[in-house]
């Protein structure tokens, strides 16, 4: 793949969508869009590498740029709700209720297409997934490309999905057009995708929207049995890989706080007398119980949601590292946490140990 430059342009944090959109670096890059470029974003969960939906090539563009599997569609992102029926054949009475109480926001609708957007961006199935984001960056961006825009998180593919626009380039510097910069993002996971093309609706992927918001919403909302057992199939296609995994080996340790904590020191110290280069995995809370050991913290395990922000860019700083095997801690399942969980077990790739 040849080389491109890649533009990396501040964009301040504090302007509304109506000034952002006078920018001339935002009209550039959304002139870039229209011409078939990819553009790298914030958006409020992770920065999306962002390129025209409806052209074949240019979305094809994104699977090079991150070594995606072609199998894996896309999420389409829209800047205004009105464009829903330009891509869509049906929005059942649910997704009106989804849209109107989470929309824009960090949730995502599987809807059955209408055939406009490229076959590479829906992986040929017969749905595509839509979002319309919060962060006022990716609003004035997508109002002021009136496209939709195909955008998966910008990280190469298997890499923790990029919370910073140094993750961004450290992933994708050279094969993307331009960076946009506006500072690190405020969720910190993906969003929350439902399906709901079908009776009931059925939660793909859980994020940054929690099952108990969407039941407080919607009532009744069922699990994708590929989320809760390894053997079966996901039917979300990106959630068959592996993903979010650092370089080094991520256990998972699970068990009451106490105990839990005991057991990774304890696992940690005998790798170390095998000669490994060990990471920890812990909050704020459990620090201190690992002097000596290379400890990354990832927020306060009273505080889901400063997890969730800080999680991603804490598995990176072990590949930074080199770290071999790192030992990390884990969460109750609820709210956020579910959501921490279920990138961690992807990222342990199934590697459990109970204390
Ligand atoms: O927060 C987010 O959703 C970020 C930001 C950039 O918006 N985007 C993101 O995209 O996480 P990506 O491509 O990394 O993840 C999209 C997920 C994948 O698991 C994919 O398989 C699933 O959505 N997906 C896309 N289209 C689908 C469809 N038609 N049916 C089921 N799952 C679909
Ligand atoms: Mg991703």
């Amino acid at each position: 793949m040849q080389l491109k430059t890649t533009h990396w342009w501040k964009i301040p944090s504090h302007k509304n969508v109506e000034e952002l959109k006078e920018l001339e670096e935002m009209r550039s890059a959304a002139r870039l869009l229209r011409e078939g470029g990819l553009v790298a974003f914030p958006t409020e969960t992770v920065y999306g590498l962002g390129a025209d939906a409806t052209k074949e090539e240019a979305s094809s563009a994104i699977f090079a740029a991150k070594g995606r599997p072609k199998d894996n569609p896309l999420i389409v992102h829209i800047g205004q709700k009105k464009q829903l029926t330009q891509i869509t054949r049906e929005i059942p009475p649910v997704a009106h209720q989804l849209l109107h109480r989470f929309c824009p926001g960090p949730l995502t609708l599987v809807l059955k297409h209408n055939g406009s957007l490229a076959q590479t961006v829906t992986a040929g199935l017969d749905t595509v997934a839509v979002r319309i984001p919060s962060h006022p960056v990716a609003l004035a961006l997508l109002q002021l490309a009136d496209i939709p825009i195909a955008a998966p998180s910008a990280n190469r593919s298997g890499r923790p999905s990029p919370t910073t626009a140094d993750h961004v380039w450290s992933d994708l510097a050279g094969k993307i057009d331009i960076l946009l910069d506006s500072g690190p993002t405020s969720v910190g996971v993906e969003s929350t995708v439902v399906d709901v093309t079908g009776k009931v609706p059925v939660l793909l992927r859980p994020g940054g929207i929690t099952i108990e918001e969407l039941k407080k919403a919607i009532g009744k909302i069922e699990m994708d049995p590929g989320l809760l057992n390894q053997k079966r199939k996901p039917r979300s296609p990106g959630m068959k890989y592996k993903h979010y995994a650092p370089q080094g080996e991520l256990w998972l340790v699970q068990g009451e706080e106490k105990s839990m904590i005991r057991k990774m020191r304890q696992l940690a110290e005998q790798a170390l007398a095998r000669g490994k280069k060990v990471g920890i995995l812990t909050t704020e809370e459990h620090q201190d119980q690992f002097r000596g050991l290379f400890v990354v913290s990832c927020g306060r395990r009273k505080e889901p949601a400063s997890v969730a922000i800080r999680l991603y860019d804490a598995l990176r700083r072990f590949d930074e590292e080199k770290v071999e095997i790192i030992y990390a801690e884990s969460f109750p399942q609820y709210g956020l946490f579910h959501s921490i969980m279920n990138r961690l077990w992807k990222a342990a790739g199934g590697r459990v140990i109970k204390s």
